[in-house]
C-alpha cells in the first residue's frame, strides 16, 4: 500500500516535471502492439517492461514540429514499415517539445541508451523524418556520432523543411548515408540538395493530383511504402542539376528511388528524377519509361 502511494507521487512527479519541461516522449509500435503504440521512455527499465526487442532492426521516427501520434507521417511510417519486417518503430512525440537542443538531447540519448545497454549496433538503427524532423534527425545522428565516435548508417529525410528556424540543418556529414525525397520544394520543402542523394519526384514541387502544398509536402511519406517494398519501381533519372531536371534532359537508369545501397555496386549519389502517379501504386516502372 505505502508503495503504491509512493509510486503514485512518482508518477504525479513525473507528469509535473513532464507539464514544465515540456518532454519529448517516445511511442513504440512492433508487430505485436500494431495497434496499441507504448509510450516509453529513454530508460532502462521503461524498455525492458515494454515490447522493444533488441534483435529487430529499429526505426526512429520523427515527425514534424510539434507532430505527434495523429500526424499521418507518424501512422505512415509505421505501417510502411511494419508490412514488410518484424521492426520496432520509435515515433518521437513533440506535442510537448519546443526546445531543438532538448530535444536532440533527449532522442540521441535513447539511441545511445539502446546501444550501450540493449547492445543494439548502430547500423540496425535507421533515422526517418519528416519536415523539420529531417533536420531533427540529422542533430540526432550528428549528437550521436559526437558521443559514441562512429556514425548511423542511414538518415531518410521526407520533404525536409527549409530548416531555416533551426540550428541543426541536415547535411551528407549527419551519417553515412542521406538520402532526401523533395515533394514539395519551394513551398513547404526546399530545394537546397541536403543529402548524399536527392531525388525530386515529378520534378520536386508539385506532386500529381494535389492543388495545395500540404498536399504536396505529405505525399513523401505516402511514398514511403513502395519505396520500402521489394515492388519499389520508382526507376528514377540521374541529373547534372535541379534546373534540368525532366524526363527529358536526365539520364534514364536502373536505379530506383530509396533502393537500398546494398543492392548497388556503388551507393547512389547525386540528384534524380522521376515520375509518379497521382495515388498507389504511385510508381510507374520502367514499362513507362520506354514510351518517353
Ligand atoms: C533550450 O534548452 C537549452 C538546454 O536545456 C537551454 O540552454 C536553452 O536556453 C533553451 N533554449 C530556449 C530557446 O529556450
Amino acid at each position: 500500500m505505502r508503495m503504491q502511494a509512493r509510486q503514485l507521487i512518482a508518477f504525479i512527479l513525473t507528469l509535473a516535471i513532464a507539464a514544465v519541461c515540456g518532454e519529448t516522449k517516445f511511442l513504440l509500435n512492433t508487430r505485436r502492439v500494431q495497434e496499441n503504440p507504448q509510450q516509453i521512455e529513454a530508460e532502462v527499465e521503461a524498455l525492458v517492461r515494454s515490447s522493444f526487442y533488441a534483435a529487430d532492426p529499429t526505426v526512429l521516427s520523427i515527425p514534424r514540429w510539434l507532430g505527434d501520434s495523429s500526424s499521418p507521417e507518424i501512422s505512415a511510417v509505421v505501417s510502411a514499415r511494419l508490412q514488410q519486417q518484424d521492426s520496432n518503430i520509435i515515433s518521437v512525440d513533440l506535442s510537448q517539445a519546443t526546445n531543438e537542443t532538448e530535444i536532440i538531447d533527449s532522442v540521441s540519448s535513447l539511441v545511445i541508451l539502446l546501444n550501450r545497454n540493449f547492445d543494439v549496433p548502430l547500423d540496425r538503427i535507421l533515422l526517418v523524418g519528416f519536415a523539420e524532423g529531417a533536420h531533427l534527425a540529422g542533430g540526432v545522428a550528428a549528437r550521436v556520432q559526437q558521443d559514441l565516435g562512429s556514425q548511423l548508417p542511414q538518415i531518410t529525410a521526407l520533404d525536409p523543411s527549409p530548416g531555416e528556424d533551426l540550428e541543426h540543418k541536415l547535411s551528407p556529414s549527419d551519417a553515412e548515408f542521406v538520402e532526401v525525397v523533395h515533394t514539395n520544394a519551394g513551398g513547404e520543402g526546399t530545394w537546397e540538395q541536403l543529402g548524399h542523394v536527392d531525388y525530386y519526384p515529378n520534378g520536386g514541387q508539385n506532386q500529381p493530383g494535389c492543388s495545395t502544398n500540404s498536399c504536396s509536402h505529405e505525399r513523401s511519406f505516402e511514398l514511403l511504402a513502395e519505396i520500402w517494398s521489394p515492388e519499389n519501381d520508382f526507376v528514377s533519372a540521374r541529373c547534372g542539376s535541379v534546373e534540368t531536371l525532366g524526363a527529358s534532359s536526365c539520364r534514364w537508369s536502373t536505379h530506383k528511388m530509396g533502393q537500398n545501397r546494398e543492392e548497388d555496386e556503388l551507393p547512389a549519389s547525386g540528384i534524380y528524377f522521376l515520375e509518379t502517379r497521382q495515388s498507389s501504386p504511385f510508381s510507374r516502372g520502367a514499362y513507362y519509361i520506354g514510351f518517353l
